[in-house]
């Protein structure tokens, strides 16, 4: 509760930043569709720019206008496919990302698609839902299983919340991925052409609002393999310690 109201209070200030600076913004992510761990919250904003700056300009004057937002806050930069601003403000940890202001399909930046992500979650979600997506990812977070950064290769939020989605509880996700055959399609909506043909990923999971997105691309084949194995076990042997955090100690191999 209390970390709602510190959320809030982080959410309120950015915001008021940004309108000050004259910057049209949407929230996204785990915080705006309430599905964010207590563990590592952090709020998502996607700074909207005019198409027609191009997606270079787009990231170099987003930058400009974020650091002047951000300006006496801690915040360091931070670069996935397309530039960004990470920080925290009293323990809460936001990010401001500059993309484009485009209509559904006409992407421009890699973080396009984020706020349709969020309006086609928003809509299919329920509280059950949010539980059963919030279980699944305690459970991925506690057996280092969660987090698409490069490092990790692990299943993204986003992804987690879509498969939960699609079979509709934990429980029913983890028979799924027990169950699941080599090279299958896990598709919430109509596609029109063959992904076996495009992706050799051990599964291939459509992205929702773009079906020509693999989002199981970045999930290393190993995170796959040991997701059915913990799968497996805890479903023969449910038991809260699959549920506590532990640090995960490389094997190392004798001789
Ligand atoms: N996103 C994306 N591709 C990525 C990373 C992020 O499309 N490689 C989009 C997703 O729409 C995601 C949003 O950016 O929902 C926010 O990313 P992130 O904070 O990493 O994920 P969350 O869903 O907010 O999950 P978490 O609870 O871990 O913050
Ligand atoms: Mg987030």
């Amino acid at each position: 509760h209390e970390q709602r109201e510190k959320l809030r209070e982080a959410e309120r200030v950015i915001s008021e930043r940004l309108k000050e600076k004259g910057l049209k913004y949407v929230l996204g992510g785990s915080y705006a569709r309430d599905t964010w761990l207590p563990e590592d919250p952090d709020i998502d904003f996607f700074v909207l720019y005019d198409p027609e700056l191009g997606a270079d300009e787009i990231g170099r004057k987003g930058l400009e206008d974020l650091k002047d937002v951000v300006k006496g806050f801690n915040y360091w930069l931070n670069y996935a496919e397309h530039p960004y601003i990470e920080g925290t403000i009293n323990g809460i940890k936001f990010n401001l990302v500059p993309c484009a202001d485009v209509p559904l399909g006409q992407w421009i930046t890699s973080m396009d698609r984020s706020r349709y992500h969020n309006d086609y979650l928003i809509k299919k979600l329920s509280d059950d839902l949010r539980t059963e997506i919030r279980v699944f990812k305690k459970f991925l977070r506690s057996n280092g299983l969660y987090g698409a950064e490069i490092k990790v290769g692990g299943l993204s939020g986003y992804v987690s919340e879509v498969l939960t989605v699609k079979y509709g509880s934990f429980v029913e996700l983890l028979m799924n991925v027990v169950m699941c055959c080599q090279g299958e399609v896990v598709a919430l909506e109509p596609y029109d052409y063959d992904p076996k043909k495009v992706f050799t990923t051990p599964v291939i999971i459509l992205d929702p609002v773009d079906q020509k997105r693999n989002l199981a691309l970045a999930i290393k084949n190993r995170i796959f393999g040991k997701l059915k194995v913990i799968s497996i076990k805890f479903l023969m042997a449910p038991s809260v310690n699959y549920f506590r955090e532990r640090k995960i100690v490389p094997e190392i191999k004798p001789g």
